[in-house]
């Protein structure tokens, strides 16, 4: 039977995986960002972000497969807010590890970093984030008219938002 979801900090021998997934368009047009990183850039963000103190970035792993990335970042301290982000490895996408991904992060941020909101920005289109994070307890806050340029079309970008308050653990 498979172990437990879980989450661990990113180190150094993870940027392989994270560079395959900053690779493949199929992730980053969803991302919002070109699939054109190099390995170097993926390690000087690495280590440019060990003095960041505004950003959380983890791995995704079950047993000892790793699943995805996820990550907090444009944590505020004073208004204990933060940015959410995720992507799993195309490999693992469908089997239902979205949802408890997401929550694995979120109570990291309610419980340990005391974040009394946690915000996020997806691309409209986005159906099945948008689903999972509905299911998480995220709402739509607002919408950006052609915020974002992607394969060639301007798409809207929703706004989303959960408050610790109305979290609602598993
Ligand atoms: C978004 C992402 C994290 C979801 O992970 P996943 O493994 O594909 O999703 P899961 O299988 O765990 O769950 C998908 C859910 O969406 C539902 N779904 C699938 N397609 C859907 C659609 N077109 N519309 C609505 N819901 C949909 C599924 O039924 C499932 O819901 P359920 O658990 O209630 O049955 C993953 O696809 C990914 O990394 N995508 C690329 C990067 C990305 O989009 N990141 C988010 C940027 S905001």
């Amino acid at each position: 039977m498979a172990g437990k979801l879980q989450i661990r900090t990113v180190e150094k021998s993870d940027l392989d995986f994270i560079h395959k997934m900053r690779k493949n368009n199929d992730i980053m047009q969803y991302w919002c960002g070109e699939p054109y990183t190099t390995k170097e850039k993926v390690l000087k963000n690495y280590e440019d972000r060990q003095t960041d103190t505004t950003i959380r970035e983890f791995i995704i792993y079950q047993d000892d497969e790793k699943i995805g990335y996820t990550s907090l970042f444009n944590l505020n301290f004073s208004h204990r807010t933060g940015t959410f982000g995720i992507m799993l490895d195309p490999y693992h996408q469908g089997n239902g590890h979205a949802a408890d991904s997401t929550r694995l992060i979120v109570e990291y941020g309610f419980n340990i970093l005391n974040l009394n909101k946690i915000n996020l920005d997806v691309v409209d289109y986005n159906k099945k984030a948008i689903h999972v994070y509905k299911k998480v307890g995220f709402q739509i806050e607002g919408e950006k008219k052609q915020q974002y340029y992607i394969n060639g079309k301007y798409t809207n970008g929703l706004l989303m938002g959960l408050l610790k308050g109305d979290y609602k653990p598993k």
